[in-house]
C-alpha cells in the first residue's frame, strides 16, 4: 500500500488535543535517505488577511491534488491522510469543496491538522486561523517589529501563519489580498505585482491585493504592512522592460538608502552580464525592519531586510557595513534565480541555493572591488568560521545527512563552504564549462526544486569530466589538510613535490575517502621569477592546476635551474589547511616576490600566525620573546610598495585574530597567553615599524567629502590598521592621536574605529568617547549598537561586570536580535579573553543569557551557543568550566529543540 509518503516526515501518530496548542512534540531527527515526495501537491493558493495587532485572521484557499509521482508500489492512487504543517495557530475553521468539516473528519495536534479522509480527485480546502502578531517574539511567521507588520518564513515559518504543507517541494502560485486599517498600515505589501487596491469602510480599512505568477514554496511567501517611507527607482532589463524598485524604509531615514538602492541596480546589471540573468517581475521591492532573526531575506519580489543592513550614511555606517549592504542586497537579489526561480527540493539541499548564491555574490563583490582583496576578506572569513566550525563537534557536510532543527544547519559549512565547493568546479572544469554548466543548470532546472545531484550533473553533461569523486565534497565533514614536501636535486634538475591529503575524522564519519581537489602552484626560481610547469610525463601544468584524486601524489617537475620555492594553494583554489616545511627565509621571499598577490598574503598571514604560536609557547614557559621583530621587519617593506593598492596593504597589516590563533594551536588553549602574544606582537610592529606607519597614517588621511568607493575605503582601512599598530606601542603621543582621531573623525569609519581602540584601553579617554558616542546615537537604534559591541569587546578585566550592567540598559532588549549580536554576541565570540576568564564566570553569564532568551526566541539562543563550539580544544581548567555551564543548560527543563540539538552535540562531539 502506499507508504503515506508525507507523513514518512512528521512527528509520532495524531492524538485529540485541544484546538489552540501549546508545545512541540519531542524533537526527533530527520534524515535526508528518508525523503518522499509530497503525497499531495497544492497548486494555487489564496489567501486574505486581515490586519490585527493581537488577532490577525487568515484565511486560505488551497487547491489540493493528489501527488502522481507519491503512488504507492501498487501504483494505486489510494488516498491516503492529508497532514498540514501548522503552529501555534487557532484554528476557526475549515471546509472542503465548500461543505464545513466536522471534528471527525480531522485530527488536530500542536504540530499539526490531518485530513483524515481526503477525496482522491482535486479538491478545494478552505482554512481560517488566527495568529497573535504581537505575541510572536520568536520572529517566525507573522511578527510586528517597530509597529510595522511583516512575515518570515524560511525555513519553517509559514507554519505559524496557517496550515500548510510547508516543504519546498511544494510549489504553487499565490493570490494574497490584505486588509488594515489604513492609518496603522497605509503600506501594503506581498510577493509579486499589485493587481488592485481600494479603501473599504468610508475610509476606516483599505485592502491591497498581490499577485505572484511564479510557484514558489512557501518559505518564499511574504507580507509587510506598516507606515514606512519609499524610495522609488526603475530599471530597464537587458530586454528592455522596465521594472519598478522600492525600497522602504523608516520616515526620516529615506536618505540612507540610497547606497542600497545603488547597490540593487549594479547587482541586476552585473547577473545579466555575467549570468544571462534576468528579472522577471515588474516590481522589486525591499523592506527594512528592526527586529530580524538573520541578515536578510530573498521572498519572491519583496526581500525583507535586517535595518542594520540596509540604512547607511557616511556619518552613520562604517565602511565595511557598506560593503556588506552591497553584498547583501546583490546576494538575496540573485536569489531570485538561485533559490526562488530554482528552489531546494528539500532543506538538505540548503547548499544548493545558499552555497551557490554566496559564490555569486563573492564574484559580484570582487568584480565591483578589488578580485584580491575580496578573495582574502572571504578567505579569512572561511577559516575563522568554517575551519573552526569544521573542526569541532559540530562539523558537518555541506549536505547534511540529518538534522532536528533545520534552523541550525545555516551554518558556516553549508554557506562558505558550500560556496568553495562551487567555486572549486572553475579551475576543474575550466572557466568556460563552468559558465555552460551554470546555462545548463538555468536551462533545466527552471521552476523545479532541485537536489545537489541535478546541480552537479550540468557540469558533468557539458564537460564530459566525471564529478562522482567531487561529490563527496557534499558528504564529508572536515577540513582536509595537505602535507606537503618539495625535494629539489640539483644535480638532476629536478623538484619532486609530494601531497598527501589527511582526512581528519568528524563526529559520525571516522573514516574518509580521498578527494578531488584542484591544487593551483607556481614555483618560484630565487630571483622570483615563475619557472615553467613541466612534468616528467612530458606534460605542463595548465594554468598551473594539479588536480588531486589520490591520497598521495608525487609530481616530479623537470629542467628546474635551480631551488625553487614553492607557491602553494594560489587563490585558495581549494577549502584546504596546507602544511609544507619552509623556512623563514622561504616565507619571506613569497612575502615580497609571489607574483600571486593572494598568495603574498597568505605567506604574511601564515608568518604572523607561526609567529604568535611560538610567541605562546615562549610565554607559556615564562620566558620573553623577541620573535615578533623578524615578522615585523618582512611587513615593513610590503607595506611601503606603492604598487600595491593600499586596501591590500591593510589586509596584509592587520594580524590573524586570536580565534584563529587558537584555532591553529589546537589544544590546550589559553586564551589569555594568547591574547598576551597578540598584544606583545602589535607593539613589536608598532615599535619597529613606527615611522613608516605614522607615514602612512599622514599619506592616507582623507580629503575632501565621502565617499563609500573601494579606493577611498582602502585608504581609511590603511590608515586605520596603522593606527591600531601604533596604538598598540602605548605611547603619550599615541594615545593622543588615538582620542584626536576619535574627536575629528567625519565619518563612522574612522569614529568606530577609533571607539573600539578606546574602549580597548580602558581610562578617562576611553569613558570620554564612549559618553560622547552614547549621546550622540541613542536615538538611533542602528548606529547604538556599535557601543554595545565596544564595550563588550574591550578585552579589560571590569568588562565582564560591564556587560552584566548593560544588559539592563534601557536601550538593551533580549526581543531585539541586533542588541543581543551586539552585546552577548560581540563579548562571548570577540572576546576571547574576558569570555574565556579562569574563574569560569564568562561562561555562566552566556548560560544565563541562553536560557532566558530560549524562552524567548530560540533561533537566537541556539546561535549564540556557538560560541562554544571550540571549547574542548581549551586547556583543562577552563575545559572544566565550561563543560560544567553546558551541562547545565543541558538539564534545564523546556530547551527549545534548536538549543537541545546544539547543546547535545556541543557535549557529545
Ligand atoms: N535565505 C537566507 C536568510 C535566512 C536564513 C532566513 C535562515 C531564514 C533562515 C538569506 O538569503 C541569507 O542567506 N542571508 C544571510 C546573508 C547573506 C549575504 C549570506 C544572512 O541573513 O545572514
Ligand atoms: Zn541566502
Amino acid at each position: 500500500m502506499n507508504a503515506a509518503p508525507s507523513l514518512a516526515w512528521d512527528g509520532a501518530p495524531a492524538a485529540e488535543e485541544p484546538v489552540l496548542p501549546m508545545k512541540p512534540e519531542t524533537p526527533r531527527a530527520i534524515h535526508l535517505k528518508d525523503y518522499r515526495p509530497p503525497a499531495y501537491l497544492i497548486d494555487k493558493v489564496a489567501l486574505d488577511f486581515d490586519l490585527d495587532k493581537t488577532r490577525t485572521r487568515v484565511r486560505s484557499r488551497l487547491s489540493v491534488r493528489p501527488n502522481p509521482d507519491a503512488r504507492g508500489k501498487a501504483g494505486a492512487l489510494k488516498p491516503v491522510p492529508l497532514r498540514l504543517d501548522g503552529e501555534n495557530l487557532e484554528l476557526a475553521s475549515i471546509a472542503l469543496d465548500l461543505k464545513p468539516l466536522g471534528k471527525k473528519d480531522y485530527r488536530l495536534t500542536d504540530s499539526g491538522l490531518t485530513l483524515l479522509k481526503p477525496p482522491s480527485e482535486p479538491f478545494t480546502l478552505e482554512i481560517v486561523t488566527f495568529v497573535d502578531p504581537e505575541a510572536n517574539k520568536a520572529l517566525s511567521g507573522l511578527y510586528r517589529t517597530n509597529n510595522v507588520y511583516c512575515t518570515q518564513c524560511e525555513a519553517e515559518g509559514f507554519r505559524r501563519i496557517t496550515y500548510f504543507l510547508d516543504r519546498p517541494d511544494v510549489l504553487a502560485t499565490y493570490t494574497v489580498r490584505i486588509e488594515a486599517d489604513p492609518n496603522e498600515a497605509p503600506i501594503l505589501l506581498s510577493n509579486g505585482n499589485l493587481l488592485e487596491r481600494g479603501v473599504l469602510q468610508g475610509g476606516k480599512r483599505h485592502y491591497a491585493v498581490w499577485r505572484d505568477p511564479f510557484p514558489k514554496p512557501c518559505y518564499l511567501f511574504a507580507l509587510v504592512g506598516g507606515d514606512l517611507a519609499p524610495i522609488a527607482s526603475s530599471f530597464r532589463t537587458m530586454s528592455g522592460r522596465e521594472v519598478a524598485l522600492g525600497i522602504y524604509v523608516e520616515h526620516g531615514k529615506e536618505e540612507r538608502a540610497a547606497w542600497a538602492m545603488d547597490s540593487l541596480k549594479r547587482a541586476m546589471r552585473w547577473d545579466e552580464q555575467r549570468f544571462g540573468r534576468e528579472y522577471d517581475l515588474d516590481v522589486f521591492n525591499i523592506v527594512a525592519v528592526s527586529d530580524f532573526n538573520m541578515g536578510a531575506m530573498e521572498n519572491k519580489g519583496l526581500n525583507v531586510f535586517n535595518d542594520r543592513l540596509l540604512l547607511a550614511s557616511p556619518e552613520t555606517a562604517t565602511d565595511t557595513i557598506f560593503e556588506a549592504i552591497e553584498a547583501v542586497i546583490a546576494h538575496e537579489y540573485f536569489h531570485n534565480w538561485t533559490g526562488d526561480r530554482i528552489t531546494c527540493r528539500d532543506w538538505f539541499q540548503l547548499c544548493l541555493k545558499e552555497g551557490l548564491t554566496v559564490f555569486r555574490d563573492q564574484e559580484f563583490s570582487a568584480d565591483e572591488r578589488s578580485a584580491t582583496v575580496q578573495r582574502i576578506v572571504d578567505v579569512r572569513q572561511l577559516k575563522t568560521h568554517q575551519f573552526a566550525e569544521d573542526a569541532g563537534p559540530l562539523a558537518h557536510p555541506v549536505r547534511p545527512e540529518s538534522y532536528i532543527e533545520i534552523n541550525n544547519f545555516y551554518t558556516a559549512t553549508v554557506y562558505e563552504k558550500g560556496a568553495e565547493v562551487v567555486r572549486m568546479l572553475q579551475p576543474l572544469l575550466g572557466s568556460e564549462d563552468f559558465r555552460r554548466g551554470m546555462d545548463l543548470y538555468f536551462e533545466r532546472h527552471d521552476g523545479e526544486a532541485a537536489t545537489v545531484e541535478d546541480f552537479v550533473r550540468c557540469f558533468e553533461d557539458v564537460s564530459g569530466i566525471d564529478l562522482t569523486q567531487f561529490r563527496l565534497w557534499y558528504s564529508q565533514a572536515g577540513t582536509p589538510e595537505l602535507v606537503c614536501a618539495l625535494r629539489y636535486d640539483k644535480g638532476k634538475k629536478t623538484a619532486e613535490l609530494d601531497i598527501e591529503q589527511v582526512l581528519p575524522a568528524t563526529p559520525g564519519q571516522p573514516h574518509k575517502k580521498p578527494l578531488h581537489i584542484p591544487v593551483k602552484l607556481g614555483l618560484l626560481s630565487g630571483n622570483g621569477d615563475e619557472l615553467a610547469l613541466k612534468l616528467d610525463s612530458g606534460e605542463t601544468v595548465p594554468d598551473g592546476i594539479l588536480p588531486l584524486t589520490k591520497r598521495k601524489h608525487t609530481f616530479r617537475f623537470v629542467d628546474v635551474p635551480s631551488r625553487p620555492v614553492p607557491s602553494l594553494l594560489r587563490e585558495f583554489s581549494a577549502p584546504v589547511n596546507v602544511t609544507i616545511d619552509l623556512s623563514d627565509r622561504d616565507v619571506e621571499f613569497l612575502m615580497a616576490n609571489d607574483g600571486d598577490l593572494f598568495n603574498r598574503w597568505q605567506a604574511a598571514n601564515s608568518f604572523a600566525t607561526r609567529t604568535l604560536v611560538d610567541m605562546v609557547s615562549i610565554l607559556a614557559q615564562g620566558k620573553s620573546s623577541a620573535r615578533g621583530n623578524r615578522y615585523a621587519k618582512a611587513l615593513g617593506a610590503t607595506i611601503v610598495s606603492d604598487a600595491l593598492e593600499p586596501a591590500y596593504r591593510a589586509e596584509v597589516l592587520k594580524l590573524p585574530t586570536q580565534a584563529d590563533v587558537a584555532r591553529v594551536i589546537g589544544k590546550n588553549v589559553d586564551p589569555a597567553l594568547i591574547h598576551r602574544a597578540h598584544r606583545a606582537l602589535s607593539r613589536m610592529i608598532g615599535r619597529a615599524l613606527g615611522d613608516t606607519l605614522e607615514t602612512l597614517y599622514a599619506s592616507m588621511a582623507g580629503n575632501g567629502a565621502f565617499s563609500p568607493d573601494a579606493a577611498s575605503a582602502g585608504r581609511r582601512a590603511l590608515r586605520n590598521a596603522a593606527l591600531t599598530l601604533l596604538s598598540a606601542r602605548g605611547g603619550k603621543a599615541d594615545a593622543a592621536r588615538l582620542a584626536k582621531h576619535y574627536a575629528d573623525a567625519t565619518n563612522m569609519t574612522d569614529r568606530a574605529h577609533a571607539l573600539f581602540l578606546l574602549a580597548a584601553e580602558g581610562g578617562p579617554a576611553a569613558e570620554r568617547a564612549l559618553a560622547d558616542f552614547r549621546d550622540t546615537w541613542m536615538h538611533d537604534n542602528v548606529v547604538i549598537d556599535t557601543w554595545f559591541a565596544a564595550q563588550a569587546q574591550s578585552p579589560l578585566a571590569g568588562t565582564l561586570k560591564r556587560v552584566e550592567a548593560l544588559t539592563r540598559h534601557p536601550l538593551f532588549a533580549l526581543t531585539a536580535p541586533n542588541k543581543v549580536r551586539a552585546l552577548i554576541g560581540a563579548f562571548a565570540a570577540g572576546n576571547p579573553v574576558q569570555f574565556n576568564r579562569p574563574d569560569g564566570a564568562g561562561y555562566a553569564f552566556h548560560i544565563d543569557q541562553v536560557l532566558a532568551l530560549d524562552r524567548i526566541n530560540p533561533q537566537i539562543a541556539a546561535r549564540m551557543l556557538g560560541a562554544f563550539r571550540s571549547w574542548r580544544t581549551l586547556e583543562t581548567g577552563r575545559r572544566g568550566l565550561a563543560r560544567k555551564a553546558l551541562q547545565r543548560l543541558a538539564r534545564s527543563k523546556d530547551l527549545s529543540s534548536d538549543v537541545h540539538e546544539i547543546v547535545s552535540k556541543i557535549l557529545e562531539g
